[in-house]
């Protein structure tokens, strides 16, 4: 399934460098919250070749309506996370696959054509980028620490959600070597999961936002949790807490200070 997913995503991945290059219709869902016709291409492009080649799955998709789909056997697609980036042509941004079986993660695949990096893992058989081995980084010292995340879209509207973002990152900022904020969450997951950041977290994500990310990073050896410590559910949980696992206590105790 993996090889035919890989092949599927990357003639996906050149409608997304076209509509890359390209001046692109844009369509507000929310105050911050973007669509492109590229989006819309890609998802049904993915929607499609998925719904052919495998038959034993739904596909939960951020731009289609979900509302009939139950998350079982499903295929969960980001036609484009970090569309914002993707419009402003940052290269930070990427398709995103998650599959799982009986709710539970099986594949999960990460492309961002723009740069060239596909990162992918299967359950049980280690993380890929580029078809090279990935680990997470053996950083131990809080202190040292480089951080990702990411500001809700609520930051524009709700005012709880903005303070939190706020205190959290007053709580951890002093605390660790610094923090990024590159636009796309499955990416952020897969940069943690090559070593590049220790940890990562954030608030509000929706599960095509991590589905696949989160697979790749526990296949490296990184652990992701909930904002207390406990299993992270998607389509359930507030905050997603991700790190190489070496310093996930700091970070949790960081940011619930
Ligand atoms: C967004 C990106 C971003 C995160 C937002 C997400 P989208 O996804 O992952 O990094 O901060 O919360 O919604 O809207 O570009 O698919
Ligand atoms: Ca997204
Ligand atoms: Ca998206």
């Amino acid at each position: 399934m993996k090889d035919k997913l890989i092949e599927i995503i990357k003639e996906a991945g050149e409608i997304m460098k076209e509509g890359y290059f390209c001046k692109k219709d844009i369509t507000f869902k929310a105050k911050k919250d973007l669509v492109t016709q590229y989006d819309l291409a890609i998802e049904n492009f993915l929607k499609e070749k998925f719904e052919y080649e495998f038959k034993d799955f739904n596909i939960i998709a951020e731009e289609s309506d979900n509302t009939s789909k139950i998350f079982s056997d499903s295929i969960i697609v980001d036609p484009i996370d970090g569309t914002t980036n993707f419009v402003n042509k940052v290269p930070h941004t990427a398709i995103s696959v998650g599959v799982y079986k009986d709710k539970k993660p099986y594949i999960g695949i990460v492309y961002n054509p723009i740069l060239n990096q596909l990162f992918y893992a299967i359950v049980n058989e280690g993380a890929y980028c580029n078809d090279e081995k990935i680990e997470v980084s053996d950083e131990n010292n809080f202190q040292k620490a480089l951080l990702s995340t990411g500001f809700p879209y609520s930051s524009g509207s709700c005012e709880d959600d903005l303070n939190d973002v706020m205190r959290k990152m007053k709580n951890v900022l002093p605390k660790c070597q610094d923090i990024r904020r590159l636009g796309s969450a499955a990416l952020d997951l897969c940069y943690v999961a090559n070593g590049t950041y220790e940890g990562f977290y954030e608030m509000n994500l929706k599960a095509w936002d991590v589905s696949a990310g989160l697979i790749i990073l526990q296949e490296a050896g990184g652990k992701v949790s909930n904002i207390d410590g406990n299993e992270y559910k998607l389509f359930e949980n507030k905050y997603i807490v991700a790190s190489n696992n070496k310093i996930h206590k700091d970070l949790i105790k960081t940011l619930n200070l």
